[in-house]
């Protein structure tokens, strides 16, 4: 057998991101954490590399970064398309699927019936539920499908599953186009409506879509919040699809919250329906999103596979002046993967002043600086004239990021669409960290360890082998604690 050398370094490949071996991918589902091994399911269309009859694709992995494909887990059937969802390990096998001593995988989605859409019928989309015995390597459809059914809405979808410890029963959270229903059940098999939240909060430009909730401590008080995620598409602060949060409580049965203003995951382009693993060890809350917006994902210029998921990230709450901010920041597993790192001397930036500093990693590179005051400008360029600019305006407490010149941008004119702001009310005056992760076809960018977040994908005609940092401000300012690190390659 010839050995295929062409693995994984298509151009625009990710190196240390989960892509499709090939074809099309969406939203992250049923992620769950089970015997040592995280699940990573996904929208999947085997036969195209754009959107089509929705299928479950499947991955493991030990530790969040290298991954392992797995066979096909859900197949559209005679209910419809397989549509996201939620997994959990029913350990006291309270749905009578498992077996002695082998508890099992429920996976909990949304059925999307193609030809009661085409026909007219509102009610189209409909939850079904499986299972596996043996970790996810094989289901079985639950032969009493569909589990909740739909009494007329358009919209009515992308099941979150948890067990809830209050009620102790399963939780249920589904969309439905305006708002996010609360369903209770004592087996996985019947369903109570218990309540509704949201017709008149947050932001609506756009239908609700995959959500999750989960508590964290409240960092800086002594309370547990809820945070509750809604991703909607469209009708993000910069175009296109985008991930809202609410800090809120939750009763076991109802959430509520007085948040007034709309607050998002993540305000780059390029983080949509990501949600959080049921299970995963030492309480944490570890996020993953796709790595792309409705409003250009079929155009992207990939041809083998298309698009990625984000790096997992840790989701944590801290309070900043009276307000509770949600931190992601990537997991600690990532710096396993950094094959090699180099400090670069501390740069003192008079006022106006620039400098250009060597990239020497290309595009699958960790950049880590601390700024001690904000008004800068880092530009990313490289021989093909291509640049990508982000911009820190401290006075008006606003970032921008501008990815007009920062490659091929011109497949889909809804990729440029202006500039991006960020604002950043919170951010500290003093010393701060930055922190970039760039892998071929993307650019993940961590604020103050993950108090704000921008994830935006890039299509650059070669690596960028400079950066320029320019003191916008009328003061010397001080960048240091510069590194730059060389990530390693996660596929074999
Ligand atoms: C979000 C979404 C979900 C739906 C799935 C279909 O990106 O639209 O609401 O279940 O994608 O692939």
């Amino acid at each position: 057998e010839v050995e295929d050398v062409s693995y994984y370094t298509e151009p625009y490949r990710p190196q240390f991101h989960f892509t499709p071996e090939k074809k099309w991918m969406n939203d992250p589902n049923g992620l769950v954490y089970k015997d040592s091994t995280y699940h990573l399911f996904y929208q999947y269309y085997p036969d195209s590399t754009v959107w089509g009859p929705m299928h479950w694709g499947h991955a493991t992995s030990a530790d969040l970064i290298h991954w392992k494909h797995k066979p096909i887990a859900l197949f559209p059937d005679e209910h419809g398309y397989i549509f996201s969802g939620s997994a959990v390990v029913d350990k006291n096998n309270t749905s009578g699927f498992g077996m002695e001593g082998n508890p099992p995988l429920v996976a909990i989605f949304t059925y999307h019936d193609m030809e009661g859409e085409k026909s007219g019928r509102d009610n189209y989309q409909t939850q079904g539920i499986a299972y596996s015995l043996d970790n996810g390597d094989s289901w079985t459809k639950y032969e009493g499908n569909p589990v909740i059914m739909n009494e007329g809405m358009r919209d009515f979808r992308d099941p979150k599953v948890f067990w809830n410890e209050l009620k102790k029963n399963w939780t249920l959270l589904l969309v439905a186009g305006d708002h996010l229903q609360i369903w209770h059940s004592a087996d996985l098999k019947e369903w109570e409506k218990v309540s509704e939240f949201g017709k008149d909060k947050g932001a609506h430009g756009g239908v609700w879509e995959c959500p999750d909730m989960f508590k964290l401590p409240a960092d800086g008080t002594d309370e547990e919040k809820w945070v509750l995620l809604i991703s909607i598409n469209p009708g993000a602060p910069n175009g296109g699809s985008g991930t809202q949060y609410f800090v809120g409580d939750f009763d076991g049965t109802t959430f509520t919250t007085d948040q007034e203003v709309s607050k998002w995951v993540d305000m780059g382009r390029d983080d949509y329906a990501g949600v959080t693993y049921n299970n995963a060890p030492n309480n944490e809350r570890i996020f993953i999103g796709w790595m792309s917006n409705w409003a250009y994902a079929r155009d992207t210029p990939t041809e083998v596979w298309r698009s990625a998921m984000t790096v997992p990230r840790n989701l944590s709450l801290k309070s900043n002046n009276g307000e509770l901010e949600l931190y992601s920041y990537p997991v600690s597993q990532l710096n396993r993967i950094i094959e090699h790192s180099y400090e670069e001397p501390a740069l003192e930036l008079k006022a106006l002043q620039r400098r250009k500093i060597p990239l020497k990693y290309g595009n699958q590179s960790e950049i880590v600086f601390r700024l001690n005051s904000p008004n800068t400008q880092w530009i990313f360029s490289n021989m093909e004239g291509d640049s990508l600019e982000i911009q820190l305006d401290n006075m008006n407490k606003m970032l921008w990021l501008d990815r007009s010149k920062s490659g091929k941008v011109d497949f889909k004119e809804e990729f440029v669409n202006g500039k991006q702001r960020m604002p950043i009310p919170n951010l500290p005056d003093g010393d701060f960290e930055v922190r970039m992760l760039l892998d071929q076809s993307s650019l993940e960018l961590f604020l103050n360890k993950g108090q704000y977040v921008m994830t935006n994908q890039i299509f650059p005609n070669a690596d960028y082998t400079v950066l320029t940092m320019e003191n916008l401000s009328d003061t010397e300012i001080k960048i240091d604690s510069i590194s730059e690190s060389k990530m390693m390659r996660v596929w074999d």
